[in-house]
């Protein structure tokens, strides 16, 4: 165990909420007003990509335009007093905005853009729109660098290395359905402190303290808490 103690915070749309960007499956979610079928996955994509494409463009620049929230800065501030991990299903910048310093993002990043050939190289693009015709140095279209279902997630053997070797576990904002990521709370150590903030949740995962919710309202408590915790 470290001396500083190490916290991983496993983080979920729900998160950015408050910051005004949407989530996935709350009666104003993404995949309650449009078909993942057709947005997120590679048959849409190969059925019409200008289609994906416009629909990421406007998610990046609403992303890019969005503020963190407290709960985003108070995460940052753990920082202050652990080792700490952020694994984040969110593609929005909005942790490292907030001053997280090791972010994994297990879905992908909208402000990054790769092609669609086998090379993985990935591109900063930051708020810029990918259009159709825009090619990468290898000749192929370009696409957002974000994880669609029947893709294969990002860096999950190294998130899953870190929620088995933390003191803390924090899951924020998920509802916790989309596998492989939703697994990871499972890896977290039988004694390592574990508590989950969701404004609904249908169940708790074992071992978890419910903190029922908004991120913006349960999370800073709960950093001050662990932060004197720390320094005592
Ligand atoms: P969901 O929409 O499935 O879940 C959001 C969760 O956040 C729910 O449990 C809400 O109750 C909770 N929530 C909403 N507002 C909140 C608030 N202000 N404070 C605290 N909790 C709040 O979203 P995710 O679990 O993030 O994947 O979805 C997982 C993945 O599904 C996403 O990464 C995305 C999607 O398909 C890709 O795009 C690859």
């Amino acid at each position: 165990m470290s001396a500083r103690g190490k916290i991983v915070v496993l983080s979920g749309s729900g998160l950015s909420a408050e910051s005004g960007l949407p989530t996935f499956r709350d009666s104003a979610g993404l995949w309650n007003k449009y078909s993942w079928v057709e947005l997120a996955s590679p048959e849409g994509w190969a059925r019409q990509p200008e289609v994906v494409l416009a629909f990421y463009n406007e998610r990046r620049a609403k992303a890019w335009k969005a503020e963190p929230n407290a709960a985003h800065r108070a995460i940052a501030r753990l920082e202050t007093g652990y080792e700490v991990v952020v694994v984040t299903q969110n593609v929005d910048a909005l942790h490292e905005r907030a001053g997280s310093t090791n972010v994994l993002h297990v879905h992908g990043e909208l402000a990054y853009a790769r092609g669609t050939g086998r090379a993985r190289k990935r591109y900063k693009i930051d708020d810029a729109p990918i259009e159709l015709g825009q090619k990468c140095e290898e000749g192929t279209q370009l696409r957002p660098d974000i994880v669609w279902f029947g893709e294969e997630t990002q860096h999950m053997e190294e998130a899953r290395e870190h929620v088995a070797t933390a003191d803390k576990v924090l899951v924020v904002g998920t509802s916790l359905t989309v596998h492989p990521a939703a697994g990871l709370v499972d890896s977290a150590r039988p004694d390592a402190e574990r508590a989950l903030v969701s404004l609904e949740m249908d169940e708790i995962p074992r071992g978890y303290e419910y903190l029922n919710g908004k991120a913006t309202q349960r999370v800073p408590p709960l950093v001050t808490r662990w932060l004197e915790e720390q320094a005592s």
